[in-house]
């Protein structure tokens, strides 16, 4: 039985990768590495080193450790400066109203993101009180796919993996809940999700008791 839900953050209740692109564009441009929209896709759900090695690769660039670390806190300043001015109004649809449902009946709310700025997010987006338990990117060694962000999270929420649902929009957060043998809904696109257990567009297009019942 569920009585828990882990969410992810960036994708599933606010859209950040509009921020995260246009800080990583400004990097790629002062690089001269070219670098879309299209590209950035590849990004979601990556962490923050993996997604520096993707920019690199596209432009051919083989760089130190030293130089990687301080190229990904430059993107990151950036990046802060954007969600600095995040407000409310950028959660995404149906989303603030389904974990306000899910609270009514008592289920457990976790957030499982690959993010260190998370807890920056949640506090802009004034949503922080609602979770019961938060593991960002600063609480986990292992990216997704790897399951340990949504396993710890299910320990925080003191709940067993097979009582959390997770809802996930990047395909490597959806093979992560699998691998934490958690059942899990995915965000976006059935072509990409295919491995989740429900594909909806967005948390306004299910219920909680739907989601209850995938
Ligand atoms: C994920 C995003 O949630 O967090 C990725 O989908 C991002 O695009 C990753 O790279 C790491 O984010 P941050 O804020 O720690 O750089
Ligand atoms: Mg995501």
């Amino acid at each position: 039985m569920i009585k828990g839900f882990l969410f992810d953050l960036d994708g599933v209740i606010v859209d950040t990768a509009k921020y995260h692109f246009l800080a990583w564009k400004r990097l790629a441009d002062e690089l001269s590495i070219p670098f879309s929209e299209n590209d950035n896709e590849r990004l979601k759900g990556v962490s923050r080193m993996r997604s520096l090695d993707i920019i690199l690769e596209l432009g051919s660039l083989n760089l130190s450790e030293p130089v990687k670390e301080e190229l990904a806190s430059k993107k990151n300043a950036w990046y802060v400066e954007y969600i600095t001015n995040m407000t409310p109004d950028e959660i995404l649809p149906g989303a603030l109203e389904f974990i306000q449902q899910a609270k009514t009946k008592d289920i457990k709310i976790g957030l499982g993101s690959a993010s260190k700025n998370a807890m920056t997010i949640l506090e802009r987006l004034k949503i922080t009180n609602y979770f019961d338990a938060i593991i960002s990117g600063n609480e986990v060694s292992k990216a997704k796919p790897d399951p340990e962000v949504f396993l710890k999270g299910a320990e925080a929420l003191e709940l067993a993996p097979e009582e959390c649902l997770v809802f996930e929009d990047a395909k490597a957060g959806v093979e992560a809940a699998v691998n934490g043998r958690m059942k899990c809904v995915g965000i976006g696109s059935k072509d990409v999700l295919g491995a989740a257990d429900a594909v909806v567009e967005g948390l306004a297009a299910i219920s909680v008791t739907a989601a209850l019942n995938v």
